[in-house]
């Protein structure tokens, strides 16, 4: 398969995504190594493997900690007491700002758009798990069951 047509195919484009996520869950995050693999397999050109993994939230192209925070700053959360409040107390109480990990690399915190959740916003995703209608009393309770599951 020519990389033409792999580019313009829907197959080999829905195929890409699946092959991300395997690869995600193989190398941890799609470092270069990862990216360049799954465009081999499906001939396709890296830069619009890479383009595609860094436009999803779901795929990381750079290291997570071990529990990766995605809180959503989207309308419906915001309106909901989430958005800035929230990504706020987030930061306040792990002590990093959006973009980083905590000193020992058991939290990394980032802002994306819409989780698709937004009957039940104010919402977050940790790891590949969601968590719905958050208040700081829910988050609170959350990352101390984190936190406690740290050495499992
Ligand atoms: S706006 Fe937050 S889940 Fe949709």
């Amino acid at each position: 398969m020519s990389q033409e047509r792999g580019f313009r195919d829907p197959a080999t484009q829905s195929m890409m995504l699946t092959a991300l996520y395997i690869a995600q869950e193989q190398y941890g995050h799609l470092n270069a190594e990862a990216i360049e693999r799954v465009a081999g397999r499906l001939d396709l050109p890296v830069s619009q493997v890479y383009s595609t993994a860094s436009f999803y939230s779901l795929f990381h192209v750079q290291p997570k900690a071990k529990y990766h925070l995605q809180i959503c700053e989207g309308l419906s959360c915001a309106l909901c007491g989430g958005g800035d409040a929230l990504i706020e107390y987030l930061e306040g109480k792990l002590g990093i700002t959006a973009g980083e990990s905590t000193p020992d690399d058991l939290f990394s915190l980032e802002v994306v758009q819409c989780l698709a959740s937004c009957g039940t916003s104010p919402a977050m995703r940790v790891n590949d798990e969601l968590y719905e209608d958050l208040n700081f009393d829910k988050v609170d309770r959350l990352l101390d069951q984190l936190a406690g599951r740290a050495g499992e």
